[in-house]
């Protein structure tokens, strides 16, 4: 996969070199590029924002240097030039904006962006890139604005970090045992199940007596009770999805 990210602060996605995403970059698996937006300025000031038509508080990130910095990286995706989709229509690169005003960000979408050949990642500061680019950039990609939680943060590029590292390590190969992916939480809908280590007792605390056991019927049984009893407590919203069937269903014939 490749991935673009633009930005005025491209030192804020150093992070993206540590880790398993720095690994996965290192042995080729993953194609991340930073790209600062100011270098598809043209004035000596290198500016990229200005005032609101309207009034209003804050500026507006002017709309030519995305176009140009969209373009570049766009053209630079060499995986999706001439590719097809199966429906014959060329295909284009996803474009990720990241804005508390867009769709909110989950695993399911980082299953589906894992799929994708090239994703870019366009992050906004002050108040906003100039609309006109969103419309411009739908004849050139996808465009998903979206969301990480119902909060606002200073511009895309916390978010992007987030999303890179939840949608990278969907990568094959980025996690050494893909078993750890299949039992995390969200991943069929639930929170995932407590979990301990030696030693069994702890500063007078127990580790449940069933996962000593050895029965590993009764210990999948446990943990899936836990799994419903702790997304029922800390997370009612994912239950009643799950409940109504819109989640993955997963066995839960032990309740
Ligand atoms: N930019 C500012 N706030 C954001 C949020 N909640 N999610 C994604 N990008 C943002």
């Amino acid at each position: 996969m490749r991935i673009d990210v633009v930005s005025i602060f491209p030192e804020y996605l150093a992070p993206l070199e540590l880790s398993l995403i720095g690994k996965a970059r290192q042995d080729g698996l993953l194609d991340l590029r930073v790209h600062d937006l100011r270098d598809f300025t043209t004035d000596k000031h290198r500016s990229v924002d200005d005032t609101p038509y309207g009034g209003g508080a804050g500026m507006v990130m002017k709309p030519e240097p995305w176009a140009q910095a969209l373009a570049a990286v766009a053209a630079a995706g060499g995986a999706t030039a001439g590719a097809e989709t199966t429906e014959g229509k060329p295909a284009k690169p996803v474009l990720i904006v990241p804005s508390p005003a867009g769709e909110r960000f989950n695993q399911a979408l980082a299953y589906e962006l894992a799929e994708e050949e090239q994703l870019v990642f366009a992050c906004g500061r002050y108040e906003g890139i100039d609309e006109r680019v969103i419309e411009w950039a739908e004849e050139h990609f996808t465009v998903r604005p979206m969301s990480l939680g119902d909060y606002v943060l200073n511009g895309g590029e916390v978010a992007v970090l987030a999303m890179v590292e939840a949608i990278g390590r969907l990568l094959p190969g980025v996690v050494g045992n893909p078993d750890s992916l299949v039992e995390e939480s969200h991943s069929d809908g639930l929170l995932e199940y407590p979990v301990y280590t030696k030693p069994s007792s702890w500063r007078d605390r127990e580790v449940p007596a069933v996962l000593l056991s050895g029965n590993h019927g009764k210990i999948a049984q446990w943990r899936r009770h836990e799994q419903y009893r702790r997304t029922a407590e800390r997370r009612p919203d994912l239950l009643e999805a799950f409940d109504a069937g819109k989640l993955p269903r997963a066995d839960r014939t032990a309740f």
